[in-house]
């Protein structure tokens, strides 16, 4: 048997989907325009593989390299190795809350191949063992909650799914997309981060091992059940192989969603979105829990954070626009720990005032004492986040710095965001389940 290949019935005459961009995921929306119903789904990728034998599908997911689109960039295979190896039942999340604000890349996916989505979150949990696959939705999306309703629906009429698939409306908060938030709601509680260990995988919900994937993830996981990890690795690089999607954004001809090789250089990304409307002050890539990347961008390269990158055109405030996001950040977090109630919210006033202020000397030296004070130190990676970009903006924005601190904020301060950042506004107790 060919050791790159896992299906014991991928249909004759199914061709895997190839091309030079929307290559895969996206495949069929590059060739038709519009979402996959059940039997488009199956004329375009065929069925999913009926007999996977545990162990294989986790064995070709470590071949394949694949590393978790949701942001972290852990290693799929290993995951699903740990939650297969656990005792009893398993559960599978998949997670398409999608809080990132920069990012569109799971709604697009959703709304385009959500057959994709499912076919590898029902993979997944044969593969480790799980009764039970719960997808997880952020609940102010209503369209995409009855969008896969429509899709549960054919499958369970043509009788596609061995296993339970539940869909979940969740409080829409940017850390309730985060795996313990997602397993505590699951479980009856609130959708906040809760301490760690023991983390999902070893007990989840109903205090069973879960793995908690992110729906592009599963996406890629069902091709590469499909047609084996060499088809996967094709595109890509060794360290980062495979396609991802992107959300380009900002100072760029074509904003949207796109499906690139993983590890492109962030120029041959943009290019796939037409290319800078004109020259380019930074840009932002993995979104508010990313970094700035100065230009010119020369050898940078897609890393594993969230697909996102926002070109910042030149005339933009690189200062204003992290001081907006950090204030989001800080009214999002769960304030459970020290550094989201008392450190975060000191970090985003400081920002404010290198932004809009005039004390900038004496914000840059407080930033300075206390960023390195936020990582590591939360219950989930919140405040590492956060504290990231704020590292990088001042770096990269660097000399922005010095002119605010000599001639005070720039025009460009209060011209309107590149960056589409939601209304700061802390969620009230009560809006945590
Ligand atoms: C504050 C915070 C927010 C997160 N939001 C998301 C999200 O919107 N979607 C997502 O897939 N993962 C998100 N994650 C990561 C998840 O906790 C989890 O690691 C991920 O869903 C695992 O999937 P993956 O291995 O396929 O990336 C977030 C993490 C943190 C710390
Ligand atoms: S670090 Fe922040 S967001 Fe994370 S659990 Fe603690 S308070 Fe909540």
């Amino acid at each position: 048997m060919n050791p790159d290949t896992v299906t014991t019935s991928t249909a004759p005459g199914i061709r895997p989907p190839d091309g030079p961009y929307g290559i895969r995921l996206l495949h069929g929306w590059y060739r038709t325009g519009g979402p996959a119903g059940l039997a488009e789904h199956l004329d375009r990728y065929g069925p999913a593989p009926l007999a996977t034998a545990r162990g294989s599908l986790v064995d070709a997911v470590e071949r394949a390299g694949l590393t978790g689109r949701g942001g972290g960039g852990f290693p799929t295979g290993r995951k699903l190795a740990a939650v297969a190896g656990k005792r009893g039942p398993a559960v599978v999340i998949a997670n398409g809350m999608e809080s990132e604000p920069a990012s569109r890349k799971d709604a697009t996916l959703l709304h385009l191949a959500p057959h994709l989505v499912l076919d590898g979150a029902v993979l997944a949990a044969e593969a480790v063992g799980a009764t039970a696959v719960h997808v997880c939705l952020a609940r102010t999306r209503e369209d995409q909650h009855g969008g896969l309703a429509r899709a549960l629906a054919e499958r369970r009429r043509a009788g596609t799914d061995r296993v339970a698939v539940h869909v979940h409306t969740l409080p829409h908060h940017f850390v309730s997309s985060e795996e313990t938030s997602l397993v505590n709601w699951l479980n009856g509680g609130e959708a906040r981060p809760q301490a760690t260990p023991p983390r999902p995988f070893e007990k989840g919900v109903d205090r069973r091992p879960t793995l908690v994937d992110n729906v592009e993830t599963l996406a890629h996981l069902a091709l590469i059940a499909r047609y084996g990890p060499g088809w996967f690795r094709e595109y890509g690089t060794p360290e980062a192989p495979g396609t991802t999607l992107v959300t380009l954004s900002g100072a760029v001809r074509s904003p949207g969603v796109y499906e690139v090789p993983a590890g492109s250089p962030v120029t041959g990304a943009l290019d796939a979105a037409g290319g800078p409307t004109g020259r380019l002050g930074a840009v932002l890539a993995g979104g508010f829990f990313g970094h700035w990347l100065p230009v010119p961008l020369e050898a940078a390269a897609l890393g594993r954070g969230a697909g996102v990158l926002a070109a910042l055109p030149e005339e933009a405030c690189g200062l204003a626009e992290t001081a907006a996001a950090l204030g989001y950040l800080a009214a999002q977090s769960a304030r459970q720990c020290g550094p989201c109630r008392l450190g975060l919210p000191t970090v985003a006033e400081d920002f404010a005032e290198l932004a809009w202020g005039r004390s900038v000397a004496a914000a840059l030296d407080r930033l300075n004492r206390r960023l390195g004070l936020l990582p590591g130190r939360g219950a989930c990676r919140h405040p590492d986040g956060a504290a990231r970009l704020a590292a990088s903006a001042l770096r990269v924005f660097g000399d922005d710095v010095h002119r605010h601190a000599r001639h005070g904020p720039c025009a460009a301060a209060h011209a309107p965001l590149t960056l589409r950042v939601p209304a700061a506004r802390p969620p009230e107790e009560g809006e945590w389940r």
